[in-house]
Formats: structure tokens, C-alpha cells, sequence
């Protein structure tokens, strides 16, 4: 309605501008047009009596002149008639003004007319030359102009009531054609977001029938893309970002966030007392600043021995320890459950069906039996947490593939994100995975389901289209399932900047000599570093074999270059994992026997958990930093490595198939199975001039820092502000219909 008496006020304030800026035109119009109608009668006057006149001159008949021109001056238009003989005024009617002067009037040898002004009035003083006997004296006729300016006001007066009945009847009739439009515009809104969430051909139908609808859907599609550029470019990412977007966009809301790992284990140490621990994971130390910013309750396997100690009677404990900000709400899970969810689901058949690293999968039933029973459990923990029937809920990772549907029944109206941390594999190699159908069932309960990359947006779209009845639509990246649409988008993950492990850390020259000496290594040795979990898709053998390469091929690095592995114990319980520590071990006993001795050890292998300062300590004491993944969703020790340098020194060397070498190109890009290439990327880092390594690790310093983990959670926010807000239109729609339908 209010858009309606806009158009309808525009309309009447562009007819008031008009009118106020015609009628002074239009009144001088009419006052002159009077003008020359005077005037005319008087030529008339004149016309008509001159050979009277002039023959009653000729005979100086004065009584008869007199006489003649006081019944033409009975006229009621005429005011005065009279005879200029030169200077004198001759034979003047009785309402001649007293002012008049022939001295102003005749002054032409032809007719002429002139304006004066008499008391509150003009008059028209017409003058016509008169040759009377040989002598030229004029006739004058006076006019009384205030019929011509009433006649002026009159015009002008019916002139703006016309011109406001026309404005009036133009407002209306812009109103209701905006009335009209308005009409059209709700039932394409109504038409194209039924058909989009019919999500079936139908919908195809109805955009051709209905174009306003696609228009309307196309444009809301670029101000998405627009928003998302603009935040993607113009934002500095920031706790107090991430906050205020979350105030602005999503206020009330309430987040929970879930994932296997927890973000703080509780344990007991041999002496019987309680230590905090912070798990080695990506996921882990990407979320924890996020949830940090936000406030919420996260919900996670608890893990750690003290864990039951440490939360109360609800599971709940407030973290971090210090200085609490959010709720970590813990699950517990049998032996028997994290056996077989895991264990033996999540990481003997997800893992290495995801990622290509030449490791077979495992797919046991009985596995994946407690899988879904445990994403039962975890559904169940999240429904007790949640306060509101519509919370967001961020579903972290492989363990949870099931999850965002069985949430997605027990609470219809929460905006489910699920974020897939690890790679997906291309639709032939998912084909191989028996629960294919139920996992991709799982993942379509989301609102949006993120990935690192397009790529694996990509490969995920096309294992839809392969092995479940669905409509995908690939300009939107989204998939129609079930009558319900999930958003498929690439959200890059990061860390958080500058990383809370920066404070406190000492100068770069110091922690290189402190960590030399820690390692018992010659204080102008050169280090290399590689940090992550033991896992066999991080490359560890391979970059071990490349290190052997590069003293092979470059002896001149003997007992001048080693390399620290810290490798933190991971899934132990496998035995892929222990095979890899064998073989790692085994292989860099054999590399250090073969080019090290007296004192030297080409390689330090490091197998226990490092806290995050120890790690940024390692990082800016090195002079090199390898990251060799066979395969990655994203990896974040890569950019935890340039995070570290603020003294822009440093090579990265970083395998094309993390995802990371997509943002981070000025790193030396190797591929892992390259040991020569690898070995050469070696030498060349060691021997790059530092102008070189400045410049390259500035441009991916200021990439970690722009694209940073507040980036990545702000715009998944925004992404499920932007579907609530959708939401919300096709629930006030519904309702209107309903009233609609109850009135009628
Ligand atoms: O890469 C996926 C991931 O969840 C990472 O985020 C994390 O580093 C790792 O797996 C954690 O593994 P886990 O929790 O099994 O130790």
C-alpha cells in the first residue's frame, strides 16, 4: 500500500511542479492576447469614425465632434476619446483622466499604442494621425485594461483547476497502475519461489509462461553473486566482523555447532591431575576462533579421560577455560561405537574413499551400522541443546554424513550448513561406496553443503546426478531433492589472523637459535619443517625420499641442511597408520645412516603432539617449510607457516593437490610424487635470494591474512541469513493465503 500512495504522491508533487511552473506563462499569455483584442477595437473605433471626424474638423463643427465622441465613449469598453492638435487636447470626453497628456500619446506619424498607468489600473492609450484641413493632429482612444488583467486572472484561475484535475487524475492513475504491477510482482515472487521449491520440471514450464518470475529469480541470483563478491573483497574479516554480521543479519539466532573432534580434551596424567589438551586438528583450530566470535554451544565426541570429570550434570562445560565464551557439550561414546563410526566408517572407508592417496577402503556393514546409530546419538544431543524450533547448525565433516537429514526430521525449520572438510572424490570412484544413496540422502537434508573447492562441488554434483532421481541446476549450484533444495558452494577454509599462537612468540633470530639448540643442530644449520598429523594422504614418506634425492643430487647440503618432521600420533589403532610410522621411521633411520654421522642427522623425526606455540616456534625458526599432501582438501600448516612469518622470510614448498596451492601460488608448487622435482624445489628454496622470498611471501601473507577463517564462517552466516530471509517470505506467503482462504 505505501508503495502505492508513492507513486500516487510522485505523480502529484511533478503536476504541482508543472502547474507552478505554466501559469505565470499562461496569465501573460492571456494578458497580451486581451492587449491586442484592445487594440484591434480600438483600430476599429478609429476605422469607423475618421471621415466623420475628419470632416467635421474641416468644418470646425466642435458640437458635433463633442457629441460624436461621447457616444462612442458610452461604450463600456472605451474609457476616453479625444483630439490631439499638437500639444493640445481637444474635445476630451468626460472620464478623460486627468493625467493625460497629449505630449506622451502623440507623438507618431503612425497609429502607435502605449501603457500607462491611472490609480490602481492600466489603459491602453491608442493613438491614430488625422489630416483635418490640412493640419495632422491625432485621434486618441483610451482603453481601460483591467478587464484584460481580470480576464488574465480568470484564465489563470481555470487553467489550475484544470491543470489539478488533470494531476489528480494522473496520480490516480499512476497509483493504480502501480497497484497493478504490484499485483503482478507478488504473483511472480509467489510463482517463482513455488516453482523453485517444487524443484520439479513443472518449474521449467512455468518460467517460460510466467518471465517475470525467472527475471525476478535471475536478479535475486546476481545480487547474491554481487554480495558475495562484495563481501569476499571489500570486508576485513574479524572476530568483531564475524560479530556484528551475525548481530545484523542473524540476531536471535541461535548456533550450535557439531563435530566429531572436540575443541578442548580434558585428561588425567599419570600423577592423577587434570591437563587441558588442544587436539592436532585442522578442523579444530579453524572453528574454535569462529565459535569463539560467536558465542553458542558446540557438541563433539568427548574424548579426553578427565572429560566426564570436567562438565556437569547436563555434559555442558563452558570453554575455553580461561576466559569462557561458548558451551561445549559433550557425547559419549562407547568403545564398541567409536569402533565402528570412527574407526572403521568414518576413517577405513570415508577417508580413503575421499582421498586419493592409493589406500584401499574398508566397508564394513557392522560399521556402518553404529555410524548411523552414533549420527542418531549426536542428533538426538543436538535437538536437547537447541532452544528455538529454527537454530543454525553448522555439521562439521565426514563423520556426519547422515546427520543433516536426521536433523532435518526431528527440526524442520533449523538452517542446516554442513561443511565437508575433506576432498570428494570424482562420481566414478564414489560409485564404489555401498552406502553411496544414503550418504547423499544424509548430506541433501542440509541447507547448504560447503567444500573447499569448485572442484569438489563439482565432483559432488555429478555423484547427485549419477545414483539419485534429483534435478540439479547448475547455474545455481544447488540440487532439488525430496522437494527441498541444498545449496552446493566452495568456502575456502583458513585460520584465524594474526593466529592467537603469534603472541608471545620471540623474535625470528631467537627462536632460530633457540630451536636449534633444542634440537641439537649447528647454529648455522639449515632447517626445514614439515608439522601434521600421521597420516598417510600428508606425503610424509615422500618428502622423505625428496629430501634423499637432494643430498644425493646436491652433496653440498651434507651436514648444512636438516629436516625436523613433527609428526603428531593419530588413529593408532589402524593399521595403515602404525604401518606408516614404521615405514617412516624405518626410512629415516636409513636416510640418516646413509648421508648423515658425526653428530649430523639430515633428518629429526618428532612423534608426539605439539602445542600450537611450539609449532609457530618451529615455523619461524625454519628456513623452509614443506607441505607434500598426495591429496587435501584444503590444509591449513601451509598457511599456518606463512602466518608465522612476519618476518617475510621463509619458502613454501606445497603440493598441487592441496587445496591450499589454489590460494597460496607463490608457494613453490610441487607434485608429491615427483621425488627428483620435489628434491630440486629443495635446493632451489635453500638458495632463493631473500628479495625473492620477501616478495613471495608478502602476496600470500596478505591472501591468508584477507581470506581468513572469519571470512569463511562470515559468509556461510551470511549464506543462511540470505535462506532464512527466503524462508521467511514463503511462510508470510503461505500465511497470507491461508487468511486469504478463510476469509473467502
Ligand atoms: O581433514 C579432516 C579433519 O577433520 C581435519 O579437519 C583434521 O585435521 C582431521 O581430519 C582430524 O582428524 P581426527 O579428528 O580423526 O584426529
Amino acid at each position: 500500500m505505501r508503495i502505492i500512495f508513492r507513486f500516487g504522491g510522485i505523480a502529484l508533487l511533478v503536476a504541482a511542479i508543472v502547474i507552478l511552473a505554466v501559469l505565470p506563462f499562461a496569465t501573460s499569455f492571456v494578458e497580451q492576447w486581451s492587449r491586442r483584442d484592445v487594440e484591434l477595437r480600438s483600430r476599429l473605433v478609429f476605422n469607423s469614425v475618421r471621415d466623420q471626424v475628419t470632416g467635421l474638423l474641416a468644418r470646425n463643427d466642435t458640437q458635433q465632434v463633442a457629441g460624436l465622441f461621447e457616444r462612442i465613449a458610452s461604450d463600456e469598453r472605451v474609457l476616453a476619446i479625444g483630439y490631439c492638435d499638437g500639444q493640445e487636447l481637444r474635445f476630451p470626453t468626460a472620464n478623460m483622466p486627468k493625467s493625460f497628456s497629449c505630449a506622451e500619446a502623440a507623438r507618431s506619424d503612425s497609429e502607435s499604442f502605449s501603457t500607462v498607468r491611472n490609480q490602481d489600473h492600466n489603459i491602453l492609450v491608442s493613438s491614430f494621425p488625422l489630416n483635418a484641413g490640412g493640419r495632422v493632429g491625432h485621434l486618441v482612444v483610451l482603453h481601460d485594461l483591467s478587464y484584460a488583467e481580470q480576464r488574465g486572472g480568470e484564465a489563470r484561475n481555470y487553467l489550475f483547476l484544470a491543470l489539478a484535475g488533470v494531476a489528480f487524475g494522473a496520480a490516480a492513475l499512476a497509483a493504480m497502475i502501480a497497484a497493478l504491477i504490484m499485483r503482478r510482482w507478488l504473483a511472480s515472487i509467489r510463482q517463482a519461489l513455488e516453482s523453485a521449491r517444487a524443484g520439479n520440471a513443472q518449474s521449467t514450464v512455468e518460467e517460460n509462461i510466467i518471465p517475470l518470475g525467472k527475471e525476478i529469480r535471475d536478479v535475486l541470483q546476481e545480487l547474491e553473486a554481487s554480495r558475495r563478491t562484495i563481501d569476499a573483497a571489500h570486508t576485513d574479516w574479524s572476530p568483531d566482523t564475524l560479530r556484528a554480521a551475525l548481530a545484523n543479519e542473524l540476531s536471535g539466532s541461535e548456533v550450535i555447532v557439531v563435530s566429531n573432534r572436540e575443541p578442548y580434551i580434558h585428561n588425567r596424567t599419570e600423577a592423577g591431575e587434570i591437563s587441558l589438551q588442544i587436539p592436532a586438528s585442522g578442523l579444530v583450530s579453524a572453528l574454535e576462533p569462529v565459535v569463539r566470535a560467536c558465542g553458542g554451544t558446540w557438541v563433539a565426541h568427548g574424548s579426553g579421560t578427565a572429560d566426564r570429570d570436567t562438565v556437569d550434570a547436563n555434559d555442558r562445560v563452558p570453554v575455553p577455560p580461561n576466559h569462557p565464551s561458548y558451551t561445549l557439550r559433550r557425547v559419549w561414546l562407547s568403545d564398541e561405537e567409536q569402533d565402528g563410526y570412527y574407526y572403521g566408517a568414518a576413517n577405513e572407508g570415508l577417508w580413503p574413499l575421499c582421498h586419493i592417496a592409493f589406500v584401499r577402503p574398508i566397508f564394513r556393514e557392522s560399521d556402518w551400522q553404529l555410524y548411523r546409530s552414533v549420527n542418531e546419538k549426536f542428533a538426538e544431543a543436538i535437538v536437547a541443546e537447541a532452544k528455538r524450533e529454527d537454530p543454525i547448525i553448522l555439521v562439521q565433516d565426514y563423520h556426519f554424513a547422515l546427520l543433516p537429514r536426521m536433523i532435518r526430521d526431528r527440526l524442520p525449520n533449523a538452517t542446516i550448513v554442513t561443511f565437508w572438510h575433506i576432498p570428494w572424490p570424482n562420481a566414478e570412484t564414489f560409485g564404489i561406496c555401498p552406502w553411496r544413496e544414503e550418504i547423499i540422502d544424509g548430506l541433501l537434508g542440509s541447507s547448504i553443503l560447503g567444500f573447499h573447492t569448485q572442484a569438489h562441488c563439482n565432483n559432488f554434483l555429478d555423484s547427485v546426478d549419477s545414483f539419485v532421481e534429483s534435478r540439479i541446476d547448475r547455474e545455481r549450484d544447488s540440487v532439488f531433492f525430496g522437494g527441498e533444495e541444498t545449496l552446493i558452494r566452495p568456502y575456502p577454509i583458513s585460520i584465524e589472523w594474526p593466529p592467537t599462537a603469534m603472541e608471545g612468540q620471540k623474535p625470528v633470530e631467537e627462536c632460530r637459535r633457540i630451536v636449534r639448540e633444542r634440537l641439537s643442530v649447528s647454529p648455522d644449520m639449515r632447517i626445514g619443517v614439515g608439522i601434521e598429523r600421521f597420516d598417510y594422504t600428508k606425503g610424509i614418506i615422500d618428502r622423505m625420499q625428496a629430501i634423499d634425492t637432494l643430498l644425493t643430487e646436491h652433496p653440498e647440503w651434507h651436514g648444512n641442511f636438516s629436516f625436523i618432521q613433527v609428526a603428531a600420533p593419530t588413529r593408532s589403532k589402524l593399521a595403515n597408520y602404525r604401518l606408516l610410522q614404521e615405514e617412516a621411521e624405518a626410512l629415516a633411520r636409513d636416510i640418516n645412516e646413509r648421508h648423515g654421522g658425526n653428530g649430523y642427522e639430515p633428518i629429526k623425526l618428532l612423534i608426539r603432539h605439539h602445542e600450537p606455540d611450539e609449532v609457530f616456534e618451529l615455523f619461524r625458526a625454519a628456513d623452509l617449510c614443506i607441505v607434500s599432501s598426495l591429496h587435501d582438501g584444503m590444509n591449513l600448516v601451509a598457511k599456518e607457516f606463512v602466518a608465522a612469518r612476519d618476518d617475510e622470510q621463509g619458502v613454501l614448498i606445497l603440493s598441487a593437490f592441496a587445496g591450499a596451492s589454489r590460494e597460496l601460488s607463490e608457494a613453490l608448487i610441487v607434485n608429491p610424487y615427483n621425488a627428483h622435482a620435489m628434491g630440486q624445489a629443495i635446493n632451489r628454496a635453500l638458495t632463493m635470494p631473500e628479495p625473492e622470498q620477501r616478495e613471495r611471501m608478502r602476496l600470500m601473507r596478505d591472501q591468508v591474512k584477507e581470506r581468513n577463517v572469519y571470512r569463511w564462517a562470515g559468509q556461510m552466516l551470511l549464506s543462511a541469513s540470505r535462506l532464512r530471509k527466503q524462508q521467511r517470505i514463503r511462510q508470510l506467503i503461505a500465511r497470507g493465503r491461508r487468511r486469504a482462504a478463510a476469509n473467502a
